[in-house]
């Protein structure tokens, strides 16, 4: 089997946030082709540790605690089992689940901060940084939101915006809010240790730029490229907060590591508190370290935390990050708080003991190159015509015949025609072509390679026809079911890494043990004379009724969230006539329009206003096309200070009535005005 020149494999998988139950998203994303990869490492008998844990630190999870009235702690340690529990109810098989509360992650990261001070790797600078007075508090991340200056997109949080992706600095958000008060938030002078990101750029650049072009996916690759081209910066890596690992200096009251700065130390904490041999695991260059994350974390394990084990000095760094895009629900981004989601808890009370299944689809269907959707009816299909018609009827047949025929012991292989050969020739060349597709992180393909196989079985008895042969010749039967046993028996061997729980129960049936893959190819895997145990189905087919269940119950969610979504904002505070007449309001037509380059949501309109013709950007590219609305008529403030956005100056604000989802829609005359007719 293919060469390396690794002894060992350290494993990682993105530590999901302790601030709610895990979901669909997740398991595609992350957990389930990592395992799958561990599985087959350990089925190649590589020396593997698979590490896991949840994050529990960042502001999210304060938030939580505070709409709760409830301590972080409490939070964390709900979540943390919850988490923890999914997991192993879907067989990802960590070798430890560990998390970022624990006293030895604590010290971990706090030795590893004070390493790099030691050393002189940071930046201290005091700067200005959001403050909510009415609370007391600096506003680090998801405190503050605001618009994405990217997109756009109004509830951009301080540190990321949702809607496009982008990492962002709380300061670039345009009108920035307290998420605790919701007031505009002031500047406070603080101090704060960063990382010069910039120090690191060149290596960075000849890691990955140049050493990993051919062997990381393109996604991967390209963003960041795109950071390092767009120039790196010094990175805050503490902040104002009370939750978190406190910074291990004597005079930093009331701070912490950010949160991105400690949760991939968590890695190594959780190496450590599986075994006291943690540090080959971490930093000797014969062990291959691949993180496997959601493509949000991207530049966290491909930059800043490569520039941290760096700067640290003793550690390595990754060998790939093979990170997945996203998995949509029913055509729609899967969202916690919208509760749009497929939760791993819930799915196995309606689903029993069907993890496989849903493992089978999550996988068949993995977003490795591009977002996909996850659709109850693409789950049904799956499971009906590939695990229950391909998989599950090869199998069945198989045994159910042996069991007919021959008692169930495995028949003798006897004369071979030339097609029984070339069946055999062509088994023994799948679990090499299976393993080339898993080495490199192709798990749908190596899925779809290992269906293949059960087709090649399936085709194989429905050309031998044994069920007819049987009336007239014996031993042929014998042949025919020995050879559809063999295919049977690679199956177990293959399937292991996608299918864990179904290939154990069929295992038993068959009476192997073994999942380590050099007994696959083996075309002697079942020998002739073997008892085999009783056959039972290895999938049922699912209903209409099952999944319509699930449809109508996200229906239900749809419902209930835009019943909820109906509320309006309260009145704002009275102001005085005077205050309104300040306002400039004219209709203006619209004479032009383009999108703003780069972005999704900006639209660059020309306005002749009556007064003139001016520029205004406006927000508005997800509710209308350019060329849709040349020639409508608009109420535009034109008395608002020019303000610059995406480079272009704006001279004026379009007015839009705005739903409390934020769509958006014109307020315009009910009949073609002048243009500069007075709106009052
Ligand atoms: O995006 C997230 O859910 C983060 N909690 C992932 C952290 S990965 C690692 F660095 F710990
Ligand atoms: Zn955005």
């Amino acid at each position: 089997m293919s060469e390396t020149k690794f002894e060992r494999y350290t494993v990682t998988t993105a530590l999901p946030y302790a601030n709610g139950p895990v979901h669909i998203g997740h398991l595609a994303g992350v957990y389930v082709p990592a395992d799958i990869y561990v599985r087959y490492l350990r089925a190649q008998k590589r020396d593997v540790v698979f590490i896991g844990g949840s994050d529990e630190h960042g502001v999210p999870i304060t938030i939580k605690a505070r709409n709760e009235g409830v301590t972080p702690q409490a939070i964390v340690d709900k979540y943390h089992l919850m988490i923890k529990k999914s997991f192993e109810d879907f067989g990802i098989s960590f070798d430890v689940y560990s998390r970022t509360s624990s006293p030895l992650h604590h010290q971990t990261a706090s030795d590893f901060f004070a390493k790099l001070l030691h050393d002189g790797k940071f930046i201290e600078k005091s700067s200005s940084q959001y403050f909510d007075a009415e609370a007391n508090m600096f506003l680090a991340d998801r405190y503050i939101t605001g618009t994405c200056p990217r997109c756009g997109f109004e509830k951009a949080y301080g540190d990321q915006c949702e809607s496009c992706g982008s990492t962002l600095s709380a300061t670039d958000l345009i009108n920035p809010k307290s998420a605790l008060s919701g007031n505009p938030p002031e500047m406070k002078e603080t101090k704060h240790w960063f990382l010069p990101l910039e120090d690191y750029q060149k290596w960075l650049e000849e890691w990955i730029l140049v050493g990993h072009k051919k062997d990381w996916k393109t996604n991967v690759y390209g963003q960041v490229k795109s950071w390092l081209d767009s120039g790196l910066q010094p990175r805050a890596v503490t902040r104002d907060l009370d939750w978190g690992v406190k910074v291990p200096v004597a005079d930093a009251v009331g701070k912490v590591l950010y949160v991105w700065f400690d949760a991939p130390i968590g890695y190594i904490s959780a190496t450590k508190e599986l075994t006291p041999d943690w540090e080959k695991y971490w930093k000797d260059e014969k062990t291959r370290l691949i993180h496997f994350i959601g493509k949000d974390n991207i530049v966290f394990h491909c930059i800043i935390f490569p520039a941290m084990l760096k700067a640290e000095g003793s550690y390595i760094v990754p060998e790939n990050v093979p990170a997945n895009e996203f998995l949509n629900l029913e055509g729609d981004k899967i969202s916690t708080s919208r509760n749009w989601a497929v939760w791993l808890h819930e799915y196995l009370i309606d689903f029993p003991e069907k993890q496989d299944v849903l493992r089978y689809v999550l996988t068949a269907n993995a977003p490795e190159t591009k977002d996909n959707d996850f659709t109850w009816k693409d789950f049904q299909q799956r499971n009906n015509s590939e695990l229950v018609a391909v998989l599950g009827n090869f199998v069945n047949r198989a045994l159910v015949l042996t069991s007919k025929y021959f008692s169930g012991k495995v028949p003798p292989r006897n004369q071979l025609t030339e097609y029984d050969q070339k069946v055999l020739d062509e088994l023994k060349d799948f679990p090499e072509r299976i393993a080339s597709q898993l080495e490199t992180f192709h798990f749908r393909e190596a899925l779809k390679e290992t269906m293949n196989l059960a087709r090649l079985g399936n085709k194989y008895l429905a050309d031998t026809e044994p069920w007819k042969v049987v009336k007239t010749d014996i031993s042929r039967v014998e042949t025919i079911l020995n050879i559809a046993l063999q295919i049977v028996g690679n199956l177990t061997i293959v399937g292991n890494p996608f299918l864990p729980f179904s290939m154990e129960r069929l295992r038993k049936m068959v009476g192997l043990t073994e999942t380590e893959w050099r007994f696959s190819g083996d075309t002697d895997i079942l020998k002739a004379g073997q008892q085999l145990n009783e056959a039972s189905l290895l999938f049922e087919q699912i209903e209409d009724s099952a999944v319509q269940a699930q449809i109508d119950k996200l229906a239900q969610t749809k419902l209930s969230n835009e019943q909820q979504t109906k509320t309006v904002e309260p009145q704002k505070e009275t102001i005085s006539f005077d205050d309104f007449s300040k306002m400039d309001l004219r209709v203006g037509t619209i004479l032009e329009a383009e999108l703003v380059p780069k972005t999704k949501k900006l639209l660059k309109l020309k306005i002749d206003t009556g007064i003139d013709k001016r520029t205004v950007v406006s927000g508005i590219a997800e509710y209308y096309k350019p060329e849709e609305i040349v020639g409508r008529q608009v109420v535009i403030l034109v008395n608002l200070a020019p303000r610059p956005l995406r480079g272009i100056e704006s001279q004026g604000m379009i007015l839009m009535a705005a739903d409390s989802k934020g769509k958006l829609t014109f307020v315009a005359p009910e009949e073609k005005v002048d243009e500069g007719s007075e709106v009052r």
